[in-house]
């Protein structure tokens, strides 16, 4: 196979990635451009992401942010082989926009198309910058969307859900979090950044789902999310002043122990040698610390993306796209719908 130029496209939450791949025909896979425009600070001041408000603001960046991955490649939409575009799981209007780009590319420049799983992405992003995973590999994946486990067998294919959370996602327990101490959205860097400076022993906050009946692999953060208001609440009844460092400290000890120790126990029980964490809050400084302590100890290899590709890109998405093209997968019809709730 020669080599082939995939570009994908992001659209599911609020950041607009475009990013462009090449697909070496012995497989390898180098990163051309990964262009992201993000309405993040769009959303700030209504504490997450307003959807309507995400659609059009995927609409407005689009093209804008395709002719600045095309310029950081060097390369014009004519040396496009294939177009992989996320069909879920996410927003249903944000979706639309990114898919609907991506037929009207493929159909215009007469390329296939491949609808992919954002999910799947989030794993592929480490691909490009640790190279091929092994033939299986557990993933935690942890955004403000999204808390799961996955068995990865095949980046085109084989990926298994072994848990998952049963509420909240971890970011979205960090973004709630901020909001109950009067921190900003999104919360989960300005609590990481407090959380160095307090004790993460203060306070005991509970271990979601870590009872010897619950779920093994499951997760769950709206209890910890609660246990923090309530804690607040009470100093505040007594007049006190809420020392926001050590809760912080404590809330994401918490979170970091629960994943940790899951991941762990997981790719364990599971025979599997390799943990991949990946999404937004796998940034998180105290999550990786605790992962690479814990995976040292269990001889299980760590391998967490540098944080730009760990939160949603496109070039995560045209990784999957090789993964698939290299695989001769059929391509997606131009009928490609969108699936908000799309399993992995
Ligand atoms: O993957 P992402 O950019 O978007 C999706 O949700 O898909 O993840 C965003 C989430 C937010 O909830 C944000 O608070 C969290 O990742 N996050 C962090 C850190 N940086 C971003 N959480 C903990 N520690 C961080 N350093
Ligand atoms: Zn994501």
């Amino acid at each position: 196979m020669s080599d082939k130029i995939v570009l994908g496209i992001e659209s599911s939450c609020d950041e607009t990635g475009v990013g462009i791949v090449r697909l070496a025909g012995d497989g390898g896979m180098t990163l051309l451009a990964d262009q992201v425009a993000s309405s993040v600070d769009q959303h700030a001041r209504f504490g997450g992401v307003v959807p309507e408000v995400a659609s059009r603001a995927h609409l407005e960046a689009m093209v804008p942010t395709m002719e600045r991955a095309l310029d950081e490649s060097g390369l014009s939409l004519s040396n496009v082989d294939a177009i992989a575009v996320t069909c879920g799981p996410g927003l249903a209007g944000a979706l639309l926009v990114g898919v609907s780009a991506a037929k009207a590319y493929a159909a215009a420049l007469d390329v296939p198309l491949y609808g992919v799983n954002h999910l799947a992405g989030h794993v592929a992003a480490d691909t490009l910058q640790h190279g091929p995973l092994p033939p299986e590999c557990l993933a935690l994946l942890v955004s403000g969307g999204h808390t799961q486990l996955l068995k990865v067998e095949d980046l085109a294919g084989k990926i298994t859900e072994v848990g998952s959370t049963i509420d909240d996602a971890a970011g979205e327990a960090y973004d709630k979090v901020a909001r109950i101490i009067g921190l900003p959205y999104p919360g989960g860097p300005p609590i990481d950044k407090a959380a160095r400076q307090g004790d993460p022993n203060a306070i005991k906050f509970p271990r979601g789902l870590t009872g010897p009946r619950d779920p093994k692999f499951d997760f769950s953060f709206s209890g910890l999310k609660t246990a923090v208001a309530r804690w607040v609440e009470a100093r505040e009844a007594e007049g006190k002043p809420i020392p926001v460092e050590d809760v912080c400290a404590s809330f994401q000890e918490s979170v970091a122990d629960v994943l940790t120790a899951k991941a762990v126990r997981a790719a364990k029980e599971l025979g599997i040698g390799t943990l991949v964490i990946s999404g937004g809050v796998a940034a998180n400084s105290r999550l990786s610390e605790l992962a690479r302590e814990r995976c040292d100890q269990a001889g299980i290899e760590l391998r967490v993306p540098r944080p730009r590709l760990c939160t949603d890109n496109g070039a995560m998405i045209a990784a999957v796209g090789a993964h698939v093209v290299a695989a001769g997968v059929r391509p997606s019809s131009l009928e490609l719908p969108t699936d908000p709730g799309l399993p992995v």
